[in-house]
């Protein structure tokens, strides 16, 4: 008999990993399905101890996809769908994808899609609450993976715990939510100013005082806002590479830097300071002529602070405090307090000229979140989802 098919909408991938709850991943089939969804099933071969995949094949039109080695090749073809999830995911798919495993069809699918990925755990207590699997998941999250956390109740061994599969409707809302988002683009109707690069100041007409900023960061940052529907201006002194797609206006001196964020900070809803402005600038500077002399000193005198500067703006603040490893707390907390920002990003010397940044994050409210070491393009990803939610958290609080 041919299957009754809805128009399609969406297209997703369904993986099935080797736990108690792959009974439930049956009903979640026939919802996206139902809904019109264009849906593919990848199982484990120990998912397939508990459901043969014909029962799943009963659900969907495309081949459920239980080995890597077929023509064409799976990885490959499916990397074009819009969504991944994993119900259930076991403590061991969890802990091969965090750690790049590709020993499957489903590691190996899910290491080379590229787009949204959400990862539902099920286990017992003992299993969800052991201290390896609580890194991989903080990892995951912390590389953009959705997790959709267990439920609390009672387990497949009769025990009362955390760790139960939510039911197939709430997964689907999940990921039904997850994919409007998209659409829509969590920052839009946002506008946010971000500042770049490092600044320098003039000590003779040839040679300039700068630092090694990259302002790799801060690129990362204005494409990631820019894809996710901010109208993003950018403010950038010299960087090495520019982000694409976004409106900047350079600049060099921090002076100059402070009198283009007086101008724009008014119009912005949210400002992101990667900039490395210079603390120190030659108290003169020699003009028209280069300076020849043996050997001479240079006085130095405080550059403006551009965040003090801006103290009394009402945006949305992000600072960020590089120091010392002893340091970095007190003085984040010292700054983020002195000139009246709703976050600063900590980080050590060790993210100058990387594409790696260890970085703790602090709130107004005295949240303090300590990320492991990761990409820039991550850590960006990362910092304006935690944005966005406190940006809202305080718009509230003044309606
Ligand atoms: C009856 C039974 C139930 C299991 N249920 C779970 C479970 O709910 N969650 C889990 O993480 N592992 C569970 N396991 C263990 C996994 O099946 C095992 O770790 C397996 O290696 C997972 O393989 P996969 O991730 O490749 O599917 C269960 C094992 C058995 C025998």
């Amino acid at each position: 008999m041919k299957r009754k098919s809805s128009p399609v909408n969406h297209s997703l991938i369904l993986g099935v990993s080797g736990g108690i709850g792959v009974y439930k991943a049956l009903e979640l089939l026939r919802l996206f399905q139902k809904a019109g969804f264009e849906t593919w099933v990848v199982m484990t071969e120990n998912a397939q101890r508990f459901v043969s995949p014909l029962s799943f094949q009963t659900f969907t039109p495309n081949p459920v996809i239980t080995s890597l080695f077929t023509e064409p090749l799976v990885h490959i073809e499916l990397q074009k769908r819009e969504i991944l999830l994993i119900a259930p995911a076991t403590a061991n798919i969890i802990g091969k994808i965090a750690c790049g495993i590709c020993d499957d069809a489903l590691s190996t699918i899910t290491c080379a899609f590229p787009g949204p990925k959400v990862l539902v755990p099920a286990m017992n207590k003992e299993m969800w609450e052991n201290p390896v699997v609580q890194e991989n998941i903080r990892k995951l999250k912390s590389l953009g993976y959705h997790i959709m956390e267990p439920k609390e109740g009672e387990l497949a061994s009769g025990e009362w715990g955390k760790g139960r599969m939510p039911e197939p409707e709430e997964i689907f809302a999940f990921v039904q939510s997850l994919l409007s988002q998209k659409k829509e683009g969590i920052l839009s109707g946002l506008k946010i100013l971000i500042t770049a690069g490092r600044t320098e100041e003039d000590i003779d007409p040839v040679r300039v005082l700068t630092n090694r900023s990259s302002g790799r960061l801060g690129k990362e940052l204005a494409e990631k806002a820019k894809d996710w529907g901010a109208d993003c201006l950018l403010i950038a002194g010299r960087m090495e590479e520019k982000p694409e797609g976004v409106k900047i206006i350079s600049c060099r001196t921090a002076s100059e830097m402070l009198s283009l964020l007086k101008r724009e900070s008014k119009k912005n809803d949210i400002l992101i300071m990667t900039a490395a402005v210079g603390d120190y600038k030659p108290l003169v500077r020699e003009k028209g002529k280069k300076i020849k002399k043996k050997s001479f000193s240079l006085p130095l005198v405080k550059n403006v602070d551009i965040l003090e500067s801006l103290r009394e703006e009402k945006l949305f603040k992000v600072g960020f405090s590089l120091d010392s490893e002893a340091e970095l707390i007190k003085e984040a907390k010292r700054k983020l307090k002195e000139k009246n920002l709703d976050l600063i990003c900590a980080n050590s010397f060790a993210s100058l000229e990387s594409d790696f940044i260890e970085a703790t994050i602090l709130s107004r409210d005295g949240e303090i979140e300590r990320l492991p070491r990761m990409t820039k393009r991550e850590f960006a990803a990362h910092l304006l989802q935690k944005i966005k939610t406190k940006f809202n958290e305080k718009v509230k609080s003044f309606t």
